[in-house]
């Protein structure tokens, strides 16, 4: 197909030719291309199969940061593929469904939250990377759900901090470090799902069970969670801890890889309040196998940005990596 046709169609509803082996394929434009695959554990598992890297959102933006491919393909959502830019602005990024937003960063748009700062002047700004690059632009510091907590525990006590966008991770690390942060009131459509009651009567059922939750999730079921950890930490933790059974609180494309790292364990998607599969992100799961090949062999649709804006989207970022490094090597 033509690329103008492909543009009319939007890129999204094109039809593949279904003999295509599309696994096939992509290997052989990955080495046509130079190009890598990054993908987050919340993408549909054939993502997740022919990726080149599978990570959290740190985990991601180091990879980003430092590939030496000429393409980098973003399998993830808009402000993954935008930090893979930020970080990395002489490749070329692409993202396999641009639509594929946010709802945490949605929640919090930049003009609001520039009078939110104003109306707290000395506070430090950290901004948790689910945000846009403008967002990032008006902020100190970049964290992700695997540092937060040691990077709030590195500033003095007396600092006064703004959190954003997430009021969820923000008030768990209020509570880990006995901070009182002032939190952005934003949230994660798909964390928030998550049925206290049904997880609970779960729990009944399967006393030796262990309930593992991402920190996006709310108070009520991080309070009795044995484990809290961004995807990444959730996923070692099931893998090196000695129990057989675990609810998973956070998107169910974990599963894949937390099976595949834990074969003999029994791995329960923790259960939204309602009957439908809602905690599947429904913009992470905008990105298909399809799509992936297309814009492979397309190099569309490709994440572009201002200059201006990433070079100040940049110095959180950059704070967060440095802080990052030292972090764990002090630790
Ligand atoms: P991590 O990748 O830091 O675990 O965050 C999960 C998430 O919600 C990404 O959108
Ligand atoms: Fe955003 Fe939540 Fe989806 Fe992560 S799971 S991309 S925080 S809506």
């Amino acid at each position: 197909m033509e690329l103008s046709k492909l543009k009319e169609a939007g890129f999204y509803d094109v039809a593949i030719d279904p003999s295509l082996d599309l696994f096939a394929e992509i290997e052989k434009l990955k080495k046509e291309k130079k190009a890598i695959i990054l993908a987050h554990y919340y993408q549909e598992p054939d993502i997740q199969d022919v990726a080149d890297f599978i990570g959290d959102s740190l985990g991601l933006a180091q990879k980003a940061e430092k590939t030496d491919a000429e393409v980098i393909v973003f399998a993830g959502v808009h402000f993954m593929a935008e930090t893979a830019k930020i970080l990395n602005p002489s490749k070329k990024v692409l993202l396999p469904d641009l639509r594929a937003g946010c709802s945490l960063s949605d929640s919090c748009p930049p003009a609001l939250f520039k009078s939110f700062t104003d109306k707290h002047p000395g506070h430090l700004v950290i901004s948790y990377i689910n945000c846009s690059a403008e967002i990032k632009a008006l902020s100190d510091i970049i964290c992700t759900s695997s540092n937060a907590q040691l990077i709030v525990e590195s500033l003095p006590k007396d600092q006064k901090i703004i959190f954003a966008p997430d009021k969820n991770l923000g008030a768990y690390i209020n509570r880990q470090t006995g901070r009182d942060m002032v939190l952005w009131n934003g949230a994660c459509m798909v964390h928030e799902i998550f049925s206290l009651e049904k997880i609970t009567k779960l729990k009944t059922r399967h006393p030796q069970a262990k309930l593992i939750a991402h920190p996006e999730c709310e108070e009520a079921v991080l309070q009795i969670a044995d484990f809290i950890g961004s995807t990444t930490q959730l996923l070692k933790f099931v893998e090196k801890n000695e129990f057989g059974m675990f609810i998973v609180a956070t998107e169910a494309g974990i599963l894949h890889k937390m099976q595949e790292a834990a074969p003999g364990k029994t791995l329960i998607a923790a259960p939204p309040n309602n009957s439908c599969a809602c905690n599947d992100c429904p913009h992470m799961k905008l990105n298909t196998l399809e799509k992936l090949y297309l814009c492979m062999k397309y190099e569309q649709p490709e994440i572009l940005m201002d200059e201006s804006l990433r070079l100040r989207a940049k110095k959180p970022i950059d704070k967060m990596l440095e802080m990052s490094r030292k972090l764990v090597l002090a630790g």
